[in-house]
């Protein structure tokens, strides 16, 4: 599975975290995708990502100081500005002839879309890189802010917590809940999918009647799931003429071994503030029955079993595979991608 493709997808925007951890003044050093970051604010609070890395001698500029917009090594006190570059050498006599502007740190672009911070991770650490297109659409109006925002670190590389969040066999087994749905009551599932700029989505349909979790959504409810690369699943829902629901989980790999899942959440609804708190456990209890398993899955890994992918629940899996690996060929050919997927009916038992 995969095998031969790089683990991690690049010239794609990934997110870091909810625009409320990045407090004014401080830095936060994060790894994305083996990469080692330090992200902070800006004078007029825009945030930046820089390599975690003094130019000099490599120490994380995020265990130095920041003060006015200026990040401090604490090992030999370089100072660099936002934009990554070098303002300061202490050590350095003053009549010394090297130009230290020319001394830069890589600085990834990193934008903040409705409250949630996106950077973009490039294949190749070029001087001013541009994004080869502006981060994902989070399908909410730039005026606005998520609800709420939860991250959990999932036990798994990026490829098993992808397929985890689109395999939809599992839910029967994994998401079982008296109020939500039955193992007992299982049905045939007939959906269509067509394919989106860098994956798939489920097109819009009415919400199965066997979840119960969608008949409190009164007026006419309809919803479309969207998946796409490197590992952003949203799920829009209409209710009525005037109401949306948003549901996106996006996954940011940490590393080989660790990927982050975050949980986004945004309601119209009025009905959302009086169902708030069940809303939220009902949440975390779905993340929760993904950790619980994740924990299983990790521990049967650890063997290297050989895995397979059957028939159509599977279908999506293997979408996703070949979907990264073309993208993975059109970024080393510096050729535009060309999706792979047509459009098709899926069917599964759930
Ligand atoms: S390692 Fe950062 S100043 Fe020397
Ligand atoms: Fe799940």
């Amino acid at each position: 599975m995969a095998a031969d493709a790089s683990l991690f997808l690049k010239n794609l925007w990934y997110l870091a975290f909810h625009g409320s951890a990045l407090k004014a003044g401080k830095l936060i050093g994060k790894e994305m995708l083996g990469e080692k970051i330090v992200f902070g604010r800006d004078e007029q609070g825009k945030p930046f990502a820089l390599r975690d890395n003094c130019a000099h001698r490599g120490v994380p500029l995020s265990q130095g100081w920041f003060k006015d917009c200026t990040l401090q090594c604490c090992y030999h006190g370089w100072k660099f500005d936002t934009n990554g570059v070098c303002k300061e050498i202490p050590a350095l006599p003053p009549n010394n002839t090297i130009d230290i502007s020319k001394i830069k740190v890589f600085k990834y672009p990193c934008e903040e879309v409705n409250g949630t911070i996106w950077v973009y991770i490039p294949e190749k650490k070029l001087p001013n890189t541009v994004p080869i297109e502006p981060p994902p659409n989070l399908l909410l109006d730039s005026t606005k802010n998520f609800l709420h925002v939860e991250t959990v670190t999932m036990p798994a590389d990026i490829d098993h917590s992808v397929i985890g969040l689109i395999d939809p066999s599992h839910v029967t087994f994994v998401h079982q809940s008296w109020y939500w749905r039955s193992a007992k009551k299982l049905k045939i599932k007939e959906k269509n999918f067509a394919p989106t700029a860098k994956g798939f989505k489920m097109v819009r349909h009415a919400p199965s009647s066997n979840s119960k979790g969608y008949s409190v959504l009164k007026g006419g409810t309809s919803t479309e799931i969207t998946f796409e690369i490197p590992g952003i699943r949203t799920e829009h829902i209409l209710v009525g003429e005037k109401h949306q629901v948003i549901s996106i989980t996006v996954l940011t790999p940490i590393n080989d071994k660790e990927t982050e899942l975050t949980h986004i959440f945004y309601s119209s609804l009025p009905l959302t503030k009086i169902l708030w708190w069940p809303l939220k456990r009902l949440g975390k209890q779905f993340i929760g029955q993904d950790l619980g398993v994740f924990n299983k899955l990790n521990e049967g890994l650890k063997s290297k079993p050989t895995l397979m992918l059957i028939g159509e629940p599977d279908m999506q899996a293997r979408w996703y595979y070949e979907i990264k690996r073309l993208w993975a060929i059109a970024q080393q050919n510096n050729q535009p991608f060309e999706n792979p997927i047509q459009p098709q009916t899926l069917h599964w038992v759930t």
